[in-house]
């Protein structure tokens, strides 16, 4: 082994750890999860059942019960370490969507998958481009890593991707584009045939597209996966990735499980950029039990589905307009008709309702879970008070 010593560090090299990591305190605006049920309840004074936590769309009905059996089955193996390939939940998962299992990569969380994403795929000083609105993780990460973060704004009446838009911001430093399907906060799908394109334009300057697929299990258009694309055309859609997570349609997100899906020689790299022992084993068992159990799946979506209908058509009706078309497990919203800011709003029903929902993103939009149908009217009811037409 050499002792390389290089003396001709840049100045960021002469810093201290200590200034070296306050470059994020000053570069990072971060990304603010919602509350846990407990400290929200605590902050209104209600048991922790009571608060209808429509926050961070998770599932409405909860983990199905054979996850639940799945996890006090591995109870003696906690001790022990879990497969770091997690070779057993990457096969259920090639086998739910029709893939090889060389094709998939896990991870604690596809959030954090992201991490290793931005690792392998792009080098200090590429570009990283995602959407506004949009998750702000994207941005968060790639700043972390030293990466320069690009937002590209979505229209503004159908919250949908002007390729052209897309288009420009692409330059020769792009290196990983992040989209969305559906897009947190907007509920909106980008069509297949705009991320098709979107990924020839990637491909032109050697850059990998990533179809963010954290809600697509919600979504009522069919086809809109890129797992079409690398299936139909692996050869044109080769720089084509796709995220998945088990903490929403699945209801595991305690459990912390997401993946990727690429081609194998991309999920090989991938897998090399990945933590070491990215799940535990009580979390692969309790991922496999949930995506095999297909009854609580469809249970979920029609619950999903039928109060998704709901809460369009009242707050509409309201004259609190939703986002058009929400494909995901929650709505956007807009309460600017009714004079209060979307942070004033959010604080108004959480305080007299016990309804917890997003309205610290945007001034004037309120991002919304589909909860219970209990849980929806409780929204319904508390936004009513507020709105211009009761
Ligand atoms: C668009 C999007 N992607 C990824 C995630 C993170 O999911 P995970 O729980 O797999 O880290 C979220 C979580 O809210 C999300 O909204």
């Amino acid at each position: 082994m050499s002792l390389d010593t290089k003396t001709t560090a840049s100045p960021a090299l002469s810093e201290d750890y200590l200034s070296r990591g306050r470059r994020l305190t000053r570069e990072i605006d971060p990304y603010l999860p919602g509350l846990t049920r407990t400290t929200a309840a605590s902050m209104v004074n209600v048991p922790p059942h009571r608060v209808a936590k429509l926050s961070s769309n998770e599932n409405p009905l909860g983990p199905s019960p054979k996850v639940l059996q799945a996890i006090a089955d591995m109870n003696w193996l906690v001790h022990e370490y879990p497969s770091p390939s997690a070779e057993e939940l990457r096969k259920t998962i090639g086998t739910y969507l029709g893939v090889g299992a060389d094709q998939v990569v896990v991870s604690s969380g596809s959030s954090t998958l992201m991490h290793a994403i931005v690792d392998a795929f792009s080098l200090p000083g590429g570009e990283v481009i995602s959407l506004d609105p949009g998750f702000t993780v994207y941005p968060e990460i790639a700043t972390i890593h030293g990466r320069t973060a690009k937002v590209i704004p979505l229209n503004e009446d159908d919250f949908l991707l002007d390729i052209e838009v897309l288009k420009k911001a692409i330059t020769p430093a792009t290196q990983i584009i992040f989209l969305t399907r559906p897009n947190n906060p907007t509920s909106t799908m980008i069509p297949i045939e705009v991320f098709a394109e979107a990924a020839k334009l990637a491909a032109e300057v050697g850059a990998l597209i990533v179809s963010d697929e954290a809600y697509i299990e919600f979504a009522d258009m069919p086809g809109q996966s890129a797992v079409e694309l690398l299936k139909s055309d692996p050869e044109t859609y080769k720089n084509v990735m796709f995220s998945r997570t088990c903490s929403k349609a699945f209801g595991v997100a305690n459990m912390r499980v997401g993946y990727a899906v690429a081609l194998p020689e991309v999920a090989e790299c991938l897998a090399l950029a990945n933590a070491k022992w990215p799940t535990g084993a009580v979390a692969q068992a309790a991922a496999i039990a949930a995506i095999e159990d297909t009854e609580h799946l469809a249970k979920t979506l029609a619950m999903v589905a039928q109060g998704r209908k709901y809460l369009i058509d009242e707050l509409n009706a309201m004259g609190l307009p939703v986002a058009p078309n929400p494909q995901g497990n929650y709505v956007m919203f807009d309460i600017a008709p009714t004079g209060l800011s979307a942070e004033e709003f959010s604080d108004k029903v959480f305080h007299d309702a016990a309804v917890l929902i997003r309205g610290d993103f945007s001034p004037r939009y309120i991002r919304a879970s589909i909860g219970t149908p209990e849980e929806n009217q409780r929204l319904v009811v508390a936004a009513r008070k507020l709105a211009p037409k009761a």
